[in-house]
């Protein structure tokens, strides 16, 4: 089998491609983890990319088949960058009557989510590995999704870096329309300036309920160890729960 490290090159390197979300890292798997991806992959995971790999359940529409996908239709939450998969996994673990799509373009991440998987004997999650909104853009229904969530992405510090926000407006828009009327958008971040920010892009996105608030964490999101890493340099966390108005 291939592994989906070559993929990750693929998804990463190419000049051409759109301003990416994510930083490009080299994938160094250690051996549990490539065990992982041999024996978990095949069971659990998709490319967003149509390479050898294999790729999701498609139906004749060309979108993906989540019924296939999961075996059941049920309420599907889609976790952007979902990281080293603590959360993903600690979510659906509490949430069986929901099922977890997980999209993160980091290799050693998803292998680590499918052997959480694995440990939990979890049935509801199912990992994508690629660009996210490549996945929501070309294989998601609009109108399909319980609740996205998008925790602690990457806060582009710079001014010149901010184009490559997840949390922007055309990337809101896309990401309101796959949900449907009355689903949430679910942000967190520790970066107090993205939090602002956000909080004014999903203000001003007119399919979205506002006023948009600051809060707390919610107690059904767990802290992550990204998250740690911020509180222990003294960050503030901020979530952002909005639901899809019209
Ligand atoms: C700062 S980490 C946070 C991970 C996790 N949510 C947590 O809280 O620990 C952001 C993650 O989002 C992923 N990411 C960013 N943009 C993405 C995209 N467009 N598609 C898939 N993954 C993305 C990155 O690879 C990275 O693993």
């Amino acid at each position: 089998m291939t592994l989906p490290s070559d993929a990750f090159r693929h998804v990463a390197a190419r000049p051409h491609e759109p301003l990416r979300t994510f930083h490009p890292r080299r994938t160094v798997l250690g051996r549990d983890r490539e065990d992982a991806l041999e024996r978990l992959w095949p069971r659990w995971g998709f490319s967003v990319h149509d390479d050898e790999l294999g790729s999701a359940p498609l139906t004749p529409a060309g979108l993906l088949d989540t019924p296939t996908l999961f075996g059941r239709s049920a309420p599907l939450v889609l976790e952007i960058g979902s990281g080293m998969g603590e959360t993903t996994a600690a979510m659906a673990a509490a949430d069986p009557g929901r099922d977890y799509l997980a999209v993160e373009a980091h290799l050693p991440g998803i292998a680590n989510l499918l052997l959480l998987v694995e440990r939990a004997g979890l049935a509801n999650v199912r990992v994508a590995h690629g660009d996210a909104l490549d996945l929501v853009r070309r294989l998601l229904p609009a109108d399909g999704l319980d609740a996205v969530h998008v925790f602690f992405p990457d806060p582009w510090p710079k001014a010149r870096h901010h184009k490559r926000r997840i949390i922007q407006p055309s990337h809101v828009a896309l990401l309101r329309s796959r949900l449907r009327v009355g689903g949430t958008l679910h942000c967190a971040t520790d970066w107090l300036e993205y939090a602002e920010s956000m909080r004014d892009v999903l203000d001003a996105d007119p399919g979205l309920a506002g006023p948009v608030e600051l809060v707390a964490r919610p107690a059904h999101r767990p802290v992550t160890k990204f998250e740690q890493r911020g509180i222990d340099l003294g960050h503030e966390v901020h979530d952002l729960v909005v639901r899809r108005a019209r």
